[in-house]
């Protein structure tokens, strides 16, 4: 196992009602900022109970962060802050409210010139506000995590820091009930790719790491189709929502190595043509697990015989078996697994890797060693 630090302050509040938790966690002198995004929150009733929770504190609200949150929606949030004095933000919604709203903490405070810099040129975040947070939507762990990935025009880039870390996080699995099937997939999908990028890499002996991981996998997979099957399945929802968290709150990826290529060319992915996260995810990492598989043998086969049983046959068969069983996986959550599944040809990859290399993403992997010349074949192998 590698060396590493873990520290994770995020308070979760799990469960029917805790909601209601918002208003001991969130200091009565403070004026509070609820950013939410498009108004489901308005549909299903989470906006009257954050309003409720709110009674005695001084609020105010800020709507319409969109899906991939867009700098400019987030920079008109910080306007407000900087007019208006406020000195808390609560984010009710998926993670792109609450990545909006980890942006907007650190925009706020930021002491240089343009704070696009944050995450164009990953200028360091020195101060931010505090914010807390109400999931709606379990895929991005964004609830417990300090990462958030903004989006302007067709470059979405990310950021990190511990101080736009959600002080806490109401995760109530009520509140996901509303999602339609196509974000409830979305959610799994979102949350499994997490596991597996920071699972299938090369082994470090790190048992707890891995067997959290494999735990992680075989729940998305036993309760991903259920959600479609039985949408109203509380405990379904339950589960998922709790799997979602942890798949991405620092604890799995500790001591391990990582690869992100499956998100940063899914980024891409979303930059230039819109679609989903999680559908950008589907169609590249069975691709990568393809293009991949030599540096990836060993823990392909751990994975294939731990998750999915495979036992029998050939490296290279046991290995092609794991890949069809995630794919067929993917399906059964009904997400594409193909770029020409979303109507892309093999035009789009020039596009791809263009991005790519504007945005300085030429050594991906567990390795550095992911180059444009490998994203190409992982882009080919996904057609
Ligand atoms: O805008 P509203 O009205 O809230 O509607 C949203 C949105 O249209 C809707 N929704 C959310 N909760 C709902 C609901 N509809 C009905 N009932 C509910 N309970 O769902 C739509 C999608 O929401 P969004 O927040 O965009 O989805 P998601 O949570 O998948 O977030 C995706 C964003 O997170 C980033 C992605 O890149 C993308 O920008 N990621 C953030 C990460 C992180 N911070 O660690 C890691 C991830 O890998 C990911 O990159
Ligand atoms: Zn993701």
């Amino acid at each position: 196992m590698n060396n590493f630090t873990f520290y994770n302050n995020t308070r979760i509040h799990f469960g029917e009602g805790q909601i209601s938790a918002i208003a001991s966690e969130i200091p009565q002198n403070k004026k509070v900022l609820v950013l939410y995004g498009g108004g489901s929150i308005k549909n299903n009733g989470v906006y009257e109970q954050v309003q409720t929770a709110l009674t005695d504190h001084d609020w105010d609200e800020f709507s319409g962060i969109e899906p991939n949150p867009q700098y400019d929606t987030l920079m008109k949030a910080v306007e407000k802050i900087n007019n208006e004095g406020f000195d808390y933000l609560l984010a009710v919604g998926g993670g792109s409210v609450i990545d909006g709203t980890k942006f907007i903490a650190a925009a706020a405070c930021f002491k240089g010139n343009d704070p696009w810099d944050i995450v164009s040129k990953y200028a360091p975040v020195d101060t931010a506000l505090p914010l807390g947070s109400v999931l709606t939507l379990p895929a991005t762990g964004s609830e417990s995590n300090g990462g958030a990935v903004i989006t302007r025009g067709q470059d979405k880039l990310g950021f990190g820091s511990p101080l736009v870390r959600p002080a806490f996080a109401v995760l109530d699995p009520t509140t996901t009930l509303s999602l339609s099937a196509r974000q409830s997939a979305n959610g799994v999908v979102d949350a499994f790719v997490h596991v597996m990028e920071q699972y299938l890499t090369y082994p470090v002996n790190a048992k707890v790491q891995d067997r959290f991981a494999e735990a992680l996998l075989l729940n998305l997979i036993e309760e991903g189709p259920k959600v479609l099957r039985t949408p109203d399945d509380l405990e379904v929802r339950a589960n998922i929502m709790w799997s979602a968290t942890q798949a991405l709150n620092g604890l799995i990826g500790a001591g391990v190595p990582n690869d992100w290529t499956s998100h940063m060319i899914g980024h891409e992915l979303t930059g230039n043509f819109g679609i989903d996260h999680a559908r950008s995810l589907s169609i590249v990492l069975p691709a990568v697990m393809d293009v991949c598989r030599v540096e990836k043998e060993a823990k392909l086969l751990q994975y294939a015989q731990r998750i999915f049983g495979i036992n029998e046959g050939s490296t290279e068969e046991r290995i092609e078996q794991a890949i069809g069983s995630t794919i067929a996986f993917f399906k059964s959550m009904g997400v594409p697994t193909t770029l020409s599944e979303v109507d892309l040809d093999i035009s789009s990859i020039e596009v791809l890797l263009n991005s790519l290399e504007a945005h300085g993403m030429t050594a991906l992997g567990e390795h550095g060693k992911n180059d444009l010349i490998k994203a190409r074949a992982i882009l080919e192998t996904a057609l």
